[in-house]
């Protein structure tokens, strides 16, 4: 798969903008800035429009992620089922902090409502959606990453 194999997928229309950098952050596991720039010139917008789309959703990245990704959905309704309790789970499990850049190994997200809100709080693990997790959980889940 080539980024100008994706492109060629879809029309150059506004609406297709977002598709196409879901589907090359899924096949590369993000946008670089390179692909941002096949993007722009295929859609004949400036690179800062390409960006302004990644940067609203955050599924989209657009740097190079470590092997190991844990995303926490902290939504209103994944908050009050104690998603707070599983992110201080992870962080003492891993002995990292959310949201540090550092580690080159994993990186512990805290990330808007995933739609999902009946199932929470939802964990996203390598793109692996777990649902109704709990800071007890967290051992079971992550022991199969680490
Ligand atoms: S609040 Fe977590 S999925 Fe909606």
């Amino acid at each position: 798969m080539t980024v100008e194999k994706i492109l060629l997928e879809f029309d150059p229309k506004p609406k297709n903008i977002l598709p196409v950098l879901k589907k090359i952050n899924a096949g590369f596991g993000y946008v670089s800035e390179k692909d941002a720039q096949k993007v722009a010139d295929y859609f004949l917008l400036p690179l800062s429009k390409i960006y302004e789309n990644a940067s609203f959703y955050d599924l989209i990245k657009t740097k190079r992620q470590p092997p190991l990704v844990i995303q926490v959905c902290s939504g209103a309704n994944c908050a009050v089922k104690s998603a707070y309790g599983v992110i201080s789970e992870i962080e003492n499990y891993l002995h990292i902090k959310a949201g540090d850049d550092f580690n080159p190994k994993v990186k512990l997200e805290v990330i808007s409502c995933l739609g999902q809100c009946g199932s929470g709080p939802v964990v996203i693990v390598n793109g692996n959606v777990f649902t109704k997790v709990t800071p007890s959980s967290v051992d079971d889940i992550l022991r199969n990453y680490v």
